[in-house]
């Protein structure tokens, strides 16, 4: 493969992970005229049978590595449990192919950093899916934002809570070797990328983070699990509730909560809230809706109002993959080396910290734990 082959002509992606994750990159590069996605690679033999036929790929493979065997393949997708984010981006950029992966980027700071390393070395494409940022509602959000119409955002929250979201009794989720943690690297990401997302990327000085495991290993907390994620026949492992409280450089602060499994009003809620000088802003979903989720506040001739804008579902994984597949065939392979992803798991690395220490940790600028 040269550097002419993937610019202006057909994309040619392989695709690891049969799961929700590698399911919906499957339909997202569908979608689109210029790519073929040739392979696919997993070990649920049913599913893959099926997503080959539906989706007419060519060829199925179980392991990951002889997927990559291939020598014509563009780039890869990467929709498989988080300790084989690293092995598999490091190696298909070694090869050359640009990649496309799943977040978290990696279980921790330095694993991320590996992989960002890999692609700078390699020069090429490495983004990292975000999907939620696609949303209507952030996006009217960030466009309300950008007007300046808050004031000065002072204050902000960012949660992902779940009463009964436990992924998968024996999956790779809850084993910490493969995972690399619970619900703050698997929701909390999301969450905590809407917020620096949204508050236009502000540097984190100091986190103070506290983590729970208060359901996972407990026997009569069955009906908090959900089925159907990749067994590995794990014991619970990691925690299942996450607070965290982040300064920023502006003096902004955020409170960050993500958690599985809780006794609470939560069935699977997600939001954040921004509290600005001339106005706030809340964006609230609950079981992934997607119609009046975001609502504003201001006050208007000495009355307060309340504006609910209408609004679109957003799409999702498309636009990641849309914007993947346009940085390739663009031939500016600088524009995305996956910083975003990287700074994230380096600032949960220190909420992760945080937690063990029993205190508040400092940031240094690159997102690292200052000594
Ligand atoms: N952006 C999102 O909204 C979103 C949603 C779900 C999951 N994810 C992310 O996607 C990734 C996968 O999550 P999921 O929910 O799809 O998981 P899953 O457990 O449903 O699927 C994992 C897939 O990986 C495959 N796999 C495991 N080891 C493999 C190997 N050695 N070779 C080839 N295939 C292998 C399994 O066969 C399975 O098909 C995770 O990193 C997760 O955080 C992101």
């Amino acid at each position: 493969m040269n550097d002419e082959q993937t610019t202006g002509s057909v994309v040619r992606v392989g695709i690891i992970g049969l799961g929700y994750a590698g399911e919906t990159h499957l339909k997202s590069y569908r979608q689109l005229p210029n790519v073929q996605v040739v392979a696919l690679a997993g070990f649920e033999e049913d599913k893959l049978a099926h997503l080959g036929t539906t989706y007419e790929v060519p060829h199925l493979y179980h392991h990951y590595e002889e997927l990559l065997a291939r020598d014509d393949l563009d780039a890869i997708s990467i929709c498989v449990p988080n300790y084989l984010h690293a092995p598999i981006a490091i190696a298909a950029f070694e090869q050359g192919r640009h990649v496309l992966c799943e977040k978290p980027l990696a279980r921790t700071g330095a694993e991320a950093e590996q992989i960002t390393r890999a692609a700078i070395k390699a020069n090429r494409v490495l983004k990292v899916v975000f999907n939620q940022r696609a949303r209507g509602d952030v996006q009217v959000l960030k466009r309300y934002i950008e007007t300046g119409s808050l004031g000065r955002i002072y204050y902000a929250k960012a949660s992902w809570m779940r009463r009964y979201g436990i992924p998968g009794k024996g999956s790779w989720f809850i084993n910490k070797e493969m995972a690399g943690g619970g619900p703050l690297l698997d929701v909390g990401v999301h969450v905590l990328d809407l917020a620096l997302h949204l508050l236009g990327e502000p540097r984190v000085l100091t986190v103070s983070a506290s983590t729970y495991t208060e359901f996972g290993g407990r026997d009569d907390a069955v009906n908090k699990i959900k089925p159907g994620k990749f067994y590995v026949g794990s014991k619970y492992e990691v925690e299942d509730l996450a607070t965290a409280f982040l300064r920023f450089a502006d003096g902004t602060t955020l409170l960050l909560e993500a958690s599985w499994a809780t006794h609470s009003s939560a069935e699977d809620d997600f939001g954040v809230t921004f509290y600005g000088t001339e106005g706030g802003a809340e964006i609230k979903v609950h079981n992934y809706n997607w119609q009046d989720t975001l609502r504003i506040f201001t006050d208007m001739v000495g009355a307060p109002v309340e504006i609910r804008p209408q609004l679109t579902r957003g799409e999702g994984h498309l636009v990641a993959v849309r914007e993947f597949i346009a940085a390739i065939t663009s031939g500016n392979w600088s524009v995305d080396k996956g910083s975003d992803g990287l700074y994230r798991a380096r600032i949960l690395d220190a909420c992760y910290a945080s937690a063990l220490r029993g205190r508040e940790v400092p940031i240094a600028g690159d997102g690292t734990i200052a000594t």
